[in-house]
C-alpha cells in the first residue's frame, strides 16, 4: 500500500524524543484501525542537542523539507544549558513559525474525568475551551528571528510588539471559523477577544480588526476581556469560555495557566496552522528535570497527533483521517473515564510507555 501522508518529524530534545515516538505509535494504530497506511516520515535533525554536535540548530535543508511535507510533527526543542551567543536558547521552531506564517496557534484545554482538577468547584469538570494564540508576531516578533530587537545596548534593550492587519485579519477569520465548527459540534461557540485595548494602541488595533471581521459572522456570540481579567476569569470561571483569541505573548502565558487547570503541561496539545503549512506539537518543552526516566506524560503529544490528523483530513480531503483523529480523542476520554490512564505526572503509576500502550490498545479496541 502506498503512503497516504508525508510527515516531517522533528523529535528534538529531552522528553520531546519520547513523546513524539509515543504520538507516532498511537497515530499509526489509529490509521491502521480506519484502514489507512502508515505515513511516510522525513526525520529532520534539529534542536539543542543537534546544535551542540553540529554547530547549527537544524539540518541545512531542514526548514525547506519541513515545509514540503503534508504536516510537521515536533516533540520539543531546547535545553536551558545550550544557548546561542546572545544568551537566548536554541529555538529553530520559532523560525519555522515565522517562515511558514503559522499564525494560528490552537491550544485546546479540556478536563478529562479522573484527571486532576485544580479547582474545587465541581463545574471545573466541564472545562472545554480553546485558546487561539497568534503565533508569528505580537511580542514574539522580535524573538522569531535574531536581530529584530529595536534597541540592544548594554544599558537598554527594547523588543517590539507588532500587530499587522493581514495576520490579524486571518487570525480573527480563523477564530470565527473555529467558533462555528465548535458550535456545530454542540459547544457554545462563544468567541472572546482577549487583549489590552485599554492601554496599548497595538491592542486597540487588534480589537478594531476583530470588530471588522465579526460583522461577517452574525451567528457567533462574542465577548471581550482584558488579559489580566482573563487570567482571573480562567481561575474563577473557565467553564464560561469556549474560544479565546489573543496576542502571541498573552496566549503563551494564558495557555500554560489553562493547561494547569486541567492537569498540567502533559495534557497541553497544540497546533500551529498557516495558510499552507501546519505544525503540531505538545505545548510543553523538553522537561530537563525528568529526561530519561519514563516519567513524561505523552498525552499532549498524542492529542497533538489527533489535531494533525484532523488538519490533514481537511487538507487532503480524506474523511478517514478525521475518523482516526476521533478514535484518538475517544481513547483518551474513555481511558480516563475507566481509570485506565494514570500518568505519573498526576501521581499515577504509569510512565510514558505504559500510557502510550494503553491508549494504543483503546484505539485498537
Ligand atoms: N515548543 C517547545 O519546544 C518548547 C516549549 C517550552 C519550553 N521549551 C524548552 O524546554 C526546556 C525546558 O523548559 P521549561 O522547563 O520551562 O518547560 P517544560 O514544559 O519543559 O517543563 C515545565 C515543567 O512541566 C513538566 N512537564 C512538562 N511536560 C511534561 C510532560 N509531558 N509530562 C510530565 N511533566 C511535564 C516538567 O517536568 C517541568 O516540571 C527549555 O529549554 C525551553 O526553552 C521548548
Amino acid at each position: 500500500m502506498g503512503y497516504a501522508i508525508n510527515v516531517a518529524l522533528i523529535k528534538g530534545d529531552g522528553i520531546g524524543v519520547d513523546v513524539a515516538s509515543a504520538a507516532i505509535h498511537v497515530m499509526e494504530a489509529a490509521l491502521a484501525k480506519v484502514g489507512e497506511p502508515k505515513p511516510a516520515y522525513d526525520n529532520i535533525q534539529a534542536g539543542a542537542g543537534y546544535y551542540r554536535e553540529a554547530g547549527r540548530d537544524i539540518e541545512v535543508d531542514g526548514e525547506k523539507r519541513a515545509g514540503d511535507a503534508d504536516a510537521i510533527f515536533l516533540g520539543a526543542i531546547g535545553l536551558p544549558s545550550v544557548r546561542y551567543a546572545d544568551g537566548t536558547e536554541v529555538s529553530p521552531h520559532l523560525r519555522l513559525r515565522d517562515r511558514f506564517g503559522l499564525y494560528a496557534g490552537v491550544r485546546p484545554v479540556k478536563a478529562y474525568p479522573n484527571a486532576p482538577q485544580r479547582l474545587a468547584d465541581p463545574r471545573a469538570r466541564a472545562i472545554d475551551l480553546v485558546i487561539l494564540r497568534e503565533s508569528t508576531e505580537g511580542l514574539f516578533y522580535s524573538a522569531a528571528a535574531h536581530g529584530r530587537s529595536l534597541v540592544v545596548t548594554d544599558d537598554e534593550v527594547q523588543d517590539v510588539l507588532r500587530i499587522t492587519r493581514p495576520t490579524t485579519t486571518r487570525l480573527h477569520h480563523f477564530a470565527f471559523g473555529l467558533a462555528q465548527k465548535r458550535k456545530q459540534r454542540g459547544k457554545s461557540g462563544k468567541l472572546t477577544c482577549v487583549d489590552k485595548a485599554n492601554v496599548f494602541t497595538s491592542m486597540a488595533f487588534f480589537r478594531k480588526i476583530f470588530d471588522e471581521v465579526r460583522t461577517g459572522y452574525p451567528d457567533i456570540e462574542v465577548g471581550y476581556n482584558y488579559v489580566d481579567a482573563q487570567a482571573l476569569d480562567l481561575v474563577r470561571k473557565p467553564w464560561d469560555f469556549d474560544v479565546l483569541v489573543t496576542e502571541n505573548m498573552f496566549g503563551d502565558i494564558l495557555s500554560d495557566l489553562a493547561g494547569g487547570l486541567v492537569g498540567g503541561m502533559g495534557m497541553a496539545a497544540c497546533a500551529e496552522i498557516g495558510d499552507s503549512v501546519g505544525l503540531f506539537q505538545p505545548a510543553h518543552g523538553s522537561a530537563p528535570d525528568i529526561i530519561g526516566q519514563d516519567k513524561a506524560n505523552p498525552l499532549a503529544a498524542i492529542l497533538s497527533a489527533g489535531l494533525m490528523l484532523d488538519y490533514l483530513a481537511e487538507k487532503l480531503g480524506n474523511q478517514r483521517l478525521a475518523d482516526a483523529a476521533m478514535l484518538i480523542d475517544e481513547a483518551v476520554d474513555s481511558g480516563f473515564a475507566q481509570n485506565l490512564l494514570r500518568p505519573m505526572e498526576f501521581g499515577g503509576d504509569m510512565g510514558t510507555i505504559a500510557v502510550t500502550e494503553q491508549v494504543a490498545t483503546l484505539v485498537e479496541a
